[in-house]
């Protein structure tokens, strides 16, 4: 069985590196198994070849399938784009390079972005006593994040009081707690994220617990009259299609 993949390959083989010799991609940074490293920010420019004559010059590019618009002049026998500046969402992106005119001669490259978790900045939160405590931030970064800390006051959050919980999905990291008591609750937190190359990125939250407020059922009310007012109108309508009717 083995031996059978292995001579499948070796038939296979020449005819994938005859396929793909049509175009090809030279890019800086240079590509390591069709793998660009990048970082946020940075450059990169990639340069798409036909190689030898062929009836149809035309070449297209693609990002994740999407046609990227290309001036004129940078369409027959070789086409670059360049991706300035690179961002988060590059990260992952395939690039294609491909004959217009048959999208069988194609090459690609893909874009391993590494950035650090995007975080900065203070946000005021006011609750009332009672209220739910839900703070999250975006712990995305690649690598990814080695350490994640919520800290209030200044010292690591106490998961043993306050009935705090943290949650981590890969995404978002959050700080919940189900009911605030000002005397626990109150202060300022912070979330931090920790990737490798990147030093720690922090976000600040400065929470205020106030009193608790007795709401009037607004919206019930409103709904209410409105019902009652639709309902008058109704009877009123039907009341002339009735007195129309006879008219007639
Ligand atoms: C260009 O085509 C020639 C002939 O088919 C082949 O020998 C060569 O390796 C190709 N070059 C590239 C960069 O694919
Ligand atoms: C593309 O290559 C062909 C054949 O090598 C050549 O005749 C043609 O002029 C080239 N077109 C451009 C725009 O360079
Ligand atoms: C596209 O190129 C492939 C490989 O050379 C060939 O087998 C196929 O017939 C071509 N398709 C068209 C529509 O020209
Ligand atoms: C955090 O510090 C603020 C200001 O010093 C203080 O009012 C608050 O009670 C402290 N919060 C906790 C939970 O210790």
């Amino acid at each position: 069985m083995k031996l059978m993949i292995s001579i499948a390959l070796l038939f296979l083989l020449p005819s994938c590196a005859s396929q793909t010799s049509v175009v090809y991609i030279e890019s800086s940074p240079e590509p390591l198994d069709g793998v660009i490293q990048t970082k946020i920010k940075d450059t990169v420019s990639l340069v798409c070849t036909l190689n030898g004559t062929h009836e149809d010059k035309e070449l297209v590019w693609l990002r994740n399938g999407a046609m990227i618009k290309l001036n004129d002049g940078n369409k027959e026998n070789r086409s670059c784009v360049c991706i300035n500046p690179v961002i988060q969402k590059d990260d992952g992106a395939t690039f294609t390079c491909q004959l217009k005119s048959n999208s069988s001669h194609s090459a690609s490259v893909t874009l391993d972005v590494t950035y650090s978790a995007d975080l900065s900045g203070s946000e005021e939160v006011t609750l009332e006593e009672e209220e739910s405590l839900d703070l999250q931030c975006d712990m995305r970064a690649n690598p990814l994040a080695t350490s994640v800390t919520w800290k209030l006051n200044g010292t690591l959050v106490d998961l043993s009081t306050g009935g705090f919980i943290i949650t981590n999905d890969g995404i978002n990291t959050k700080l919940y707690a189900k009911k605030v008591d000002r005397s626990l609750h109150e202060g300022s937190y912070e979330c931090t994220v920790t990737s490798p190359g990147y030093g720690p990125q922090s976000k600040t939250f400065q929470v205020t617990v106030t009193d608790k407020t007795i709401k009037f059922p607004l919206m019930p009310t409103i709904a209410g009259v409105v019902v009652v007012a639709l309902t008058t109108l109704l009877a009123i309508v039907s009341r002339w299609r009735v007195i129309a009717k006879c008219c007639k």
